[in-house]
């Protein structure tokens, strides 16, 4: 069969690379890909909003499965499209891709579903807001209501952050449209972590859990970034947390949506706090998360063709169980200077040559390729993947990853799972 992934980041070349190795891929294509990528697809020059080219490709192509990396086809309908065109494509349609693409829906849908998650309320004017921010308890967290490429989200530690937060969203429109509707949350105190899972909308499946590193500087300083680095699995799930997870967050969610007549087909993936209370929802994603799935993805032993087909044609529930590896991943964000603000591109990265084997994977970000020399073309460049025993191991085997190669400067954090240098009491 041959596949198309659609996408350019980190997430979709650990997709094409592990979808390369399914027993029943022939070929896999990447629109528009990247540099890295292109050692394992081939690469077509289309943009992965421009639905029209993209529909028209894979039939023209007689693609067997298309797979959607990012939210932004997603929320606008990629989805329906192909399905009108009784074209297979993994991913959920634009009414569940509301659980990304609208806060205001999902905390509603949450508090109407009983699903744990911060107590919040909903805002159409900045007058209405700021008044609501005079009798809170600081600090709280604002949020604009649509997509805002993971910007949208903003900590306010007094009422005059808040009020210029509120002025800048839903006055000033920095995230444009997106900021026409804000939802103000209480903040929540706890460890994060990332649970994705496979359903097809009766079924599910969850991945192993891993952990994000949100913000751009050692010791979770700076301001926050796309993340910096991710392991799997966690040393903060346990039996008794996934079974929380699953009746009170996962399971309630499924079918929640069913109840509202949608039908949801992918990944689901929830960011989570776990709080002293237990497990609350900081966030949905209608789509694998980047970079936990360049550490979740090469610990899978099960097919992930045959899987996504599954959840396509709703035959979740003929997979038993996900078989994984017992060994630990550790990524490690290269990123370009001056990420997540302004940065240079067209820099000549070295010392890929020295890094490529089984147990050290470099999944590809932003780069180009130039003739025979990867160039630099974003903030987030590589995610440098070590797999081994431990999670020490791993993380050793990153970094010395991370030290062979170089572009002028390289930015990367030193403390990617130091927190979770503890022993593990379970992997689930
Ligand atoms: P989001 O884009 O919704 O994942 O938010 C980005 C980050 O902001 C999350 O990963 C959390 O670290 C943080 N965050 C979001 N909501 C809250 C909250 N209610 N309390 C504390 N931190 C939060
Ligand atoms: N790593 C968080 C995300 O994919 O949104």
């Amino acid at each position: 069969m041959k596949v198309l992934v659609i996408g350019s980041g980190g997430r979709e070349h650990v997709l094409a690379w592990k979808l390369s190795k399914s027993r029943n891929v022939d070929k896999v294509f990447c629109a528009p890909g990247n540099g890295g990528i292109s050692r394992v697809a081939k690469c077509v020059n289309i943009k992965a909003n421009n639905i029209k080219a993209l529909v028209d490709f894979a039939t023209r192509n007689k693609i067997g499965l298309t797979v959607v990396g990012p939210e932004d086809p997603l929320t606008k309908g990629i989805v329906n499209e192909f399905q009108k065109k009784r074209m297979k494509i993994f991913g959920p349609d634009q009414k569940a891709a509301q659980l990304e693409g609208s806060k205001v829906f999902t905390k509603e849908f949450m508090k109407k579903y009983h699903i744990p998650t911060a107590a919040f309320k909903v805002f159409s004017t900045s007058a209405e807001a700021i008044g609501f921010c005079k009798s809170v308890e600081f600090p709280v967290v604002i949020k604009a209501d649509g997509l805002a490429a993971g910007k949208g989200v903003i900590l306010a530690r007094n009422f005059e952050q808040a009020v210029a937060s509120i002025e800048d969203i839903m006055n000033k429109k920095i995230f444009g449209d997106a900021g026409n509707k804000i939802v103000i949350e209480s903040f929540l105190k706890g460890a994060e972590i990332s649970v994705m899972a496979f359903t097809d909308g009766k079924t599910i499946l969850p991945l192993l859990s891993s952990q994000d590193h949100k913000q751009a500087y050692d010791g979770d300083r700076g301001p926050n970034t796309g993340g910096m680095g991710a392991y799997c699995p966690t040393s903060i799930m346990n039996n008794a947390l996934y079974d929380q997870v699953m009746e009170y967050i996962i399971r309630p969610t499924i079918t929640g949506l069913q109840q509202e007549g949608i039908t949801y087909k992918g990944i689901l993936y929830a960011g989570l706090m776990i709080t002293e209370t237990g497990p609350k929802v900081l966030e949905y994603n209608c789509r694998f998360g980047d970079p936990e799935t360049q550490v979740v993805l090469p610990l899978l032993k099960t097919d992930l063709l045959e899987l996504m087909l599954a959840v396509v044609n709703q035959k979740l529930a003929g997979i038993q169980k996900l078989n994984w590896s017992d060994e630990s991943a550790a990524c490690v964000v290269m990123a370009s200077k001056g990420y997540p603000s302004k940065y240079r591109t067209g820099l000549k990265i070295s010392g890929l040559q020295n890094v490529n084997s089984n147990a050290l994977q470099v999944f590809h970000a932003g780069t180009e390729q130039k003739g025979n020399q990867y160039v630099t073309s974003g903030g987030r460049v590589l995610g440098v993947v070590g797999i081994d025993k431990t999670l020490q191991q791993a993380l050793n085997k990153a970094y010395q990853g991370v030290n062979k190669i170089k572009f002028e400067g390289a930015m990367f954090r030193r403390d990617i799972g130091s927190k979770a240098l503890k022993p593990k009491t379970s992997v689930r």
